[in-house]
C-alpha cells in the first residue's frame, strides 16, 4: 500500500521482573499496520497481545522492561515523554481496552464522558459543541435515541451498547489508528456481530488504520486484512487473511482454525488444541510451541524456528511451506 506504514513495531520486548531475573512475555513481535488497513493479531490467552500493543503506547505496568521500536507515523514512541504518549493517546492513536465494563466510570452519564474525552484534547471547544459531538458520536455507532441515552448511566446500558460506547468515546477525536483489545470477547454471538458490523463501517468510513485483538481466529475472518498469530510472546505466523486460512503454514494456526466454532453445524465438542501455553519464564527448548505440537519432530524440541516467508507468507516452523503432504 504505502511507502511507509502507519504504524511499526520492530523486536518489541516486555519483560517483568521476579525474583530478582527478567521473564519475557512478549518477546520480540514486529509488525506493521498501513493507513486504512486491518491487522488482526490472534493468540490464546495469556500469549502477551495486551501487555505488547498497551506497552507499545507506553502504557506498561509499572516495573516491567520495554525494548524494541515501535513507530507511529515516523516518530519513535520508546522512550517518549508520558506527556507526549498521553497527547498521542486518545488524539490520534485511541486504544479500546479489554474489559469495557471497568473503563466506564458508573457514577458519570454517558453523556458526560464522552464530553469528557472530546474536551480533553480539544480545551477550546465550548460545551454545547462538545455536547454536539457526542451526540453525532452515539449515532455513528448506531445507538438509538442519543439524547436519551446521552442522559443515563452505564449501568442501564446492555453490554452491547456499552461497548459502543467505549468504540464511540476512542473514535471521538478522529484518531489514525485504532486498536482494540477483544472488542467482543465479553458479548454473546449475536452481538458480537452487530459490534464487528459497528466496527467494520467505522473503521471504512474513517479510514482507520486498526488492529484487532482477539483470541478467537473466527472473529478475523471477513474484517482483517492481515492477520498475525502470536504464540508465547512471538508472531509466528503472518500473511494476508485468505492466505492464512487458505494455507496456514504454522500447525499452531491450523489449530486455531480448527478450533473456530461452526455455526452451521450442531456440535458442542469443539477442537482445542491439546495442552496449555508455557507459563511466563518457562519456556521449554526449541521450538516454544513443540510440547503441543502434533507435527514436532527431533529438530523441533532442539531448535527454535526463524520465519520462513513464501510471496508475503510467513511462519516460524520448520516445516512451514514443506511441499510434502505428509505433514499434519
Ligand atoms: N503486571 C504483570 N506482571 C507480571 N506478569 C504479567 C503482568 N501482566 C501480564 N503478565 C503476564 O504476561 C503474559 C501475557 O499476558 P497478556 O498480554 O495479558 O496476554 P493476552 O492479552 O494475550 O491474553 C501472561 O503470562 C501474563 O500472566
Ligand atoms: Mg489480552
Amino acid at each position: 500500500m504505502s511507502a511507509s506504514p502507519l504504524f511499526e513495531v520492530r523486536d518489541l520486548r516486555v519483560a517483568f521482573g521476579r525474583n530478582g531475573t527478567y521473564a519475557e512475555a512478549v518477546r520480540g513481535i514486529s509488525l506493521h499496520v498501513d493507513p486504512g488497513e486491518v491487522l488482526g493479531i490472534v493468540g490464546e490467552s495469556g500469549s502477551g497481545k495486551s501487555v505488547g500493543m498497551l506497552a507499545a503506547l507506553g502504557l506498561q505496568p509499572e516495573g516491567a522492561r520495554v525494548t524494541g521500536s515501535v513507530r507511529f507515523d515516523g516518530r519513535e514512541l520508546v522512550g517518549l515523554p508520558r506527556r507526549e504518549l498521553r497527547k498521542l493517546r486518545g488524539s490520534r492513536i485511541a486504544m479500546i481496552f479489554q474489559d469495557p465494563l471497568s473503563s466506564l466510570n458508573p457514577v458519570m452519564t454517558v453523556g458526560e464522558q464522552i464530553i469528557e474525552a472530546v474536551r480533553l484534547h480539544n480545551p477550546d471547544m465550548s460545551r454545547h459543541a462538545a455536547a454536539d459531538r457526542a451526540r453525532d458520536l452515539l449515532a455513528l455507532v448506531a445507538i438509538p435515541q442519543p439524547d436519551r441515552r446521552l442522559a443515563q448511566y452505564p449501568h442501564e446500558f446492555s453490554g452491547g451498547m456499552r461497548q459502543r460506547v467505549m468504540i464511540a468515546m476512542a473514535v471521538a477525536n478522529d484518531p489514525d489508528l485504532l486498536i482494540a483489545d477483544e472488542p467482543t470477547t465479553a458479548l454473546d454471538v449475536t452481538v458480537q456481530a452487530q459490534i464487528m458490523e459497528v466496527l467494520a463501517e467505522l473503521q471504512a468510513r474513517l479510514k482507520l488504520g486498526l488492529i484487532l485483538i482477539t483470541h478467537d481466529l473466527g472473529v478475523l475472518a471477513g474484517h482483517a486484512d492481515r492477520v498475525a498469530v502470536v504464540y508465547a510472546g512471538q508472531v509466528v505466523e503472518q500473511a494476508g487473511v485468505d492466505d492464512l486460512f487458505a494455507r496456514p503454514g504454522h500447525p499452531y494456526t491450523r489449530g486455531l482454525i480448527a478450533s473456530i466454532p461452526d455455526m452451521t453445524v450442531q456440535n458442542d465438542r469443539l477442537f482445542s488444541i491439546d495442552g496449555t501455553p508455557p507459563a511466563l519464564g518457562q519456556l521449554p527448548a526449541g521450538c516454544a510451541f513443540h510440547p503441543r505440537c502434533i507435527a514436532a519432530g527431533e529438530i523441533c524440541r532442539r531448535e527454535a524456528p526463524s520465519m520462513r516467508e513464501e510471496g508475503g507468507h510467513a511462519a516460524a516452523c520448520h516445516f512451514a511451506f514443506a511441499p510434502s503432504e505428509t505433514i499434519a
